[in-house]
């Protein structure tokens, strides 16, 4: 994949490199705080948190060749928003040609409702048809509304459920599609 897929405004959307890997394990502890540990229990945070994200985990994860790393840069270089895609990880259950997971999408809250969420896909649908996809899906969490009206106005549909672990607590996640036309 080229280094600059997308440029957004002033962002420009690149692959990570494992310099990244300290801010990437910034901004995806703290914006998952800020998206769901009002929804759970501190402990159970705790727990999710420090089982996924570490420097070292995401410099492990930059340099899987089964993952893509995407991210949103502004100009001063701070990480806006990232998305992670996952090959060879088809949804459960579910009958598709080629998939590719888009594992995580994140974008910092001061970027929400601005568009950047909808450019950060298309450099991921890009990053996906280099891999041979023919479909994208993912995970959201049943109580992630805003998530998934964004990914319904992207064109993804539901088509089943998964259980995703957050500490202790088993939650239940909406499996969303979508295919590549
Ligand atoms: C999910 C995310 C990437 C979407 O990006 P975004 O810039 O917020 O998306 P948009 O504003 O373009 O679209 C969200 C839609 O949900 C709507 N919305 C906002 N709050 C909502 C709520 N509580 N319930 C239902 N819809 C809601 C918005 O109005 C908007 O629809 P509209 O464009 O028709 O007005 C971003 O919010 C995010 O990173 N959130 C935190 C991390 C996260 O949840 N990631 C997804 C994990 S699966």
């Amino acid at each position: 994949m080229t280094a600059d897929v997308v440029s957004h405004g002033s962002l420009r959307i690149r692959r990570a490199t494992v310099a990244d890997a300290e801010a990437l394990s910034e901004i995806g502890a703290r914006t998952f705080f800020e998206t769901f540990a009002a929804d759970n229990t501190p402990e159970d945070m705790k727990l999710f948190l420090e089982s996924t994200w570490h420097p070292e985990l995401q410099r492990a994860e930059i340099q899987d060749e089964g993952l893509d790393t995407l991210l949103a840069c502004d100009a001063s270089g701070a990480i806006a928003g990232f998305a992670q895609l996952r090959v060879n990880h088809p949804p459960p259950g579910i009958a598709v040609r080629a998939p590719v997971e888009l594992k995580r999408f994140y974008i910092d809250k001061p970027w929400h409702g601005q568009g950047l969420a909808r450019s950060l896909m298309e450099a991921a649908e890009r990053a996906a048809r280099e891999r041979g996809a023919r479909e994208f899906w993912l995970g959201v969490w049943e109580r992630n509304e805003r998530a998934q009206a964004f990914y319904r106005k992207c064109g993804f549909r539901t088509v089943g459920k998964q259980i995703f672990v957050v500490g202790t607590d088993p939650q239940t996640d909406h499996v969303m599609l979508r295919e590549f036309e």
